[in-house]
């Protein structure tokens, strides 16, 4: 199969993932270890030590991973998306780093793990792609030689029994004629072809869970459907657990069952995905929303992103972080930082934001009509010249 063969579409199934509050709002959820979730993070920061002073880089998120489920996580440049997963991993685990929170995989908490004890379940039971396969792929090896090496690091298994998993793996992602193709180097392959390498050889050892960094950024758009659609097929097949992080709502449109929005570092924004594309709540969410083309807008509907630049992680004030480029803010918030609280009636859906339910709203149908920030912010009586205090 190449990159421009037909892959099986994505089912799109709605489901539980992400139900806690943020930060202290997380409830104790102890049950019982079969029926615990796969992967469960409470009140997660990351702070780093630098000469400008602390980065608080995340401050304090909580989600959860089903079992076989997708939680896809969004935001801009910056906003600690890498950070967090890499955390899980243990990659972050520095001089200057300062970690807290937990982080509950099938019950254990990996932030009290030896880095030994990681390291075995990094690549195994708990496996990561990252945007780029080029940097992950060592240029001078043949790509079986990498997979063989990936599955012997975790498996007391020959070289041939580990070469055939590799080729069975190459197939399993689309690489046509894999029983030849497992003796390339990485630079015989496309970008789209390389990517497919790197989720084999994520998955070579089965995992539960699968973090996938931005793993489609790099391609081109028909590639990047592609990739997502083999993607979910294989986590259908499998069953493997998937954290999707990407800045482009669009990728987890089809793929994730909940979505978590991220701004500045906290998650601003949680929902299944079905509710967080019909209503969505959180003023950030709906500049991202703006900035993914929609099959319902007419084709000529220009894309923008969201205006203005992300605050410094140093020394984030007290009040909501997207107040400076709310369009929205004016006369509407409270001091303070808006607790992560349920939605009233729609208790899977979290919001971070302060703004009365009538007027978000109004704001809410004059934009998903096509209208502006400016119009909506007018409809709902936002007095457009007043300086956000
Ligand atoms: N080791 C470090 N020391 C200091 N600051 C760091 C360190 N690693 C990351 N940061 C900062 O933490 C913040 C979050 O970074 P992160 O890489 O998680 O962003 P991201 O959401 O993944 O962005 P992108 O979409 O660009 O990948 C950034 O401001 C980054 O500069
Ligand atoms: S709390 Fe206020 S400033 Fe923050 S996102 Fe909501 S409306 Fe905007
Ligand atoms: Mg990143």
């Amino acid at each position: 199969m190449t990159d421009s063969q037909d892959l099986t579409p994505a089912g799109g199934t709605t489901a539980g993932a992400t139900r806690a509050g943020d930060g202290a709002a997380v409830p104790a959820t102890d049950r019982p270890a079969a029926d615990a979730p796969l992967l469960e993070v409470r009140d997660l920061s990351v702070g780093f030590r630098s000469e400008d002073g602390l980065v608080q880089a995340v401050g304090g998120i909580s989600y959860t991973v089903e079992r076989g489920k997708t939680l896809g996580i969004v935001g801009e440049s910056g906003s600690g998306k890498s950070v967090s997963s890499m955390t899980l991993m243990g990659l972050t685990r520095t001089a200057s780093a300062t970690i807290k929170g937990q982080v509950l995989f099938e019950g254990r908490d990996l932030l009290t793990l030896s880095t030994e004890e990681l390291r075995r379940i990094r690549g195994n039971e708990i496996a990561m792609i990252f945007q780029d396969p080029l940097s992950s792929l060592h240029p001078f090896y043949r790509i079986g030689d990498q997979i063989i090496e990936a599955v012997r690091a975790h498996n007391d298994v020959t070289k041939k029994q580990a070469k055939a998993r590799a080729v069975e793996m190459l197939g399993l992602v689309g690489i046509p004629d894999p029983g030849r193709r497992v003796d390339a180097y990485p630079h015989e392959f496309s970008g789209g072809m390389r990517q497919r390498v790197m989720i084999a050889m994520a998955l070579a050892n089965d995992p539960k869970l699968l973090i996938a960094d931005e793993p489609t950024t790099a391609l081109d758009v028909t590639v990047q459907k592609q990739i997502l659609e083999l993607m979910d097929r294989l986590q259908r097949e499998l069953g493997t657990a998937i954290v999707m992080i990407t800045h482009d709502l669009g990728v987890v449109a089809e793929t994730a069952d909940d979505i978590a929005v991220m701004y500045a570092g906290r998650i601003v924004e949680r929902a299944p995905v079905r509710e967080l594309f019909s209503h969505p709540r959180h003023p950030y969410t709906w500049g991202l929303l703006r900035s993914i083309p929609r099959l319902d807008m007419p084709r000529d509907v220009e894309l923008v992103p969201v205006d203005g630049r992300p605050p410094s992680l140093i020394g984030l004030g007290d009040d909501c972080s997207f107040r400076a480029r709310c369009p929205y803010a004016a006369g509407c918030c409270r001091p303070g930082m808006p607790d992560l609280d349920p939605v009233v009636g729609a208790p899977e859906h979290a919001l971070r934001c302060t703004m009365p339910a009538e007027r978000r709203e109004t704001i809410w149908n004059v934009l998903s009509e096509g209208g502006t920030p400016e119009q909506a912010a007018v409809a709902a009586g936002i007095p457009q010249t007043e300086e956000v205090a």
